[in-house]
């Protein structure tokens, strides 16, 4: 309900800090866009629509986030960039990276926010992945493995912040069957991904700890009900007239795309939780995710299967991952 939503209060600057936002086109993630570019950030919008990303652009620069005035935001906003990422293709996402890489000083911040829900039929990308999996989660475990060096030097106060969702709730994860040819379902695949970058969270944060490597801490979140495109496949999937019920019912009930951003932007520059890592949140609070996210056994199963899907060996230690999927690159 909307009166329990809760917001960051947070108001700190983010002056000469650099930002890659993933899915920053609409909804949660351009809501996050608006707030860190009026912080004072380079927002890096990384999308596959540049139509689309450029009229955000334009939105974003017109248009201050609620109790900001237009002055106060020109004068204090600050820098937009789009680069282009396609996380259906893992060339996408590795040229995208090389980009970065070659033309940003630093990255501070890295959100992945893009994602997909309720795909409706099985399909598979180029690199051979289950399509949700692949755009919700694995490209963005590739993008995130490709940044860290560039996250590593531009440390300490480094946040990666995975998007998750509530649906992990009804997840599993068959490690055999991760690409659901045996079983796909839409909502399955949604949730499984989900449920992954959860899991990805908890070990990445492990990871880097076990690698000495510090100053780069890892978050996950469900932002809320929220109506924006996400849906969009509703129709086909669930009933006709499936979106419109959904986005009127979560319009009078639940939270609008910049309510909905509020976690995310807690999660990656509000000061409460700089000592945290490897959570999960929601609201604006760490709170503790769902049955198979608990799983001890999980954030290491999903690692070894996410490396070998990337033809990398998980048997290696952390260090040599990054420099190999480096490589792959130049
Ligand atoms: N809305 C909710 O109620 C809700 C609840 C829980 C979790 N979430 C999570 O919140 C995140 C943001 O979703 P949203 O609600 O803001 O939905 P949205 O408005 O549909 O935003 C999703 C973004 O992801 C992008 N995207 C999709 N496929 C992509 C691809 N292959 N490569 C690059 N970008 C791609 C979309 O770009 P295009 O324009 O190119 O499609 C769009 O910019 C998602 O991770 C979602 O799972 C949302």
């Amino acid at each position: 309900m909307w009166f329990l939503n809760k917001e960051c209060t947070s108001k700190v600057r983010l002056d000469g800090k650099t930002v890659v936002i993933t899915g920053a086109n609409s909804g949660i993630g351009k809501e996050t866009a608006r707030n860190l570019y009026a912080r004072g950030a380079r927002v890096i919008l990384a999308c596959r629509n540049m139509e689309m990303a450029n009229k955000a652009v334009e939105d974003i620069k017109n248009n201050p986030p609620p109790r900001i005035n237009k002055d106060e935001y020109k004068n204090n906003a600050g820098e937009l960039v789009v680069y282009s990422l396609d996380l259906c293709s893992l060339k996408s996402v590795r040229d995208c990276a090389k980009n970065l890489l070659t033309n940003e000083a630093a990255i501070h911040i890295l959100i992945n926010n893009a994602g997909i829900a309720a795909y409706p039929s099985y399909e598979k990308t180029e690199d051979g992945n289950e399509m949700t999996l692949q755009v919700n989660y694995l490209g963005h475990f590739l993008l995130t493995l490709l940044l860290l060096p560039k996250m590593q030097k531009s440390s300490p106060k480094c946040r990666i912040v995975n998007v998750s969702s509530l649906a992990h709730f009804w997840a599993d994860i068959d490690f055999d069957n991760i690409n659901l040819e045996r079983s796909y379902g839409p909502i399955k695949s949604y949730a499984q991904s989900k449920l992954a970058n959860i899991l990805f969270t908890k070990e990445l944060a492990r990871k880097l700890k076990e690698a000495g490597i510090h100053g780069i801490n890892t978050y996950c979140l469900h932002p809320g009900m929220i109506p924006t495109r996400l849906f969009r496949y509703g129709d086909r999937v669930v009933f006709p007239g499936f979106t419109f019920c959904c986005n009127m019912f979560t319009q009078l009930f639940y939270k609008n795309a910049e309510q909905g951003a509020q976690t995310t932007i807690y999660c990656s520059v509000d000061e409460k939780v700089a000592n945290e890592t490897g959570l999960y949140y929601s609201n604006c609070n760490v709170v503790t995710p769902y049955r198979m996210a608990k799983n001890p056994q999980y954030p290491e199963k999903l690692w070894n299967v996410s490396c070998r899907l990337l033809h990398l060996d998980p048997e290696k230690d952390f260090t040599t991952i990054l420099e190999t999927v480096s490589r792959q690159i130049h």
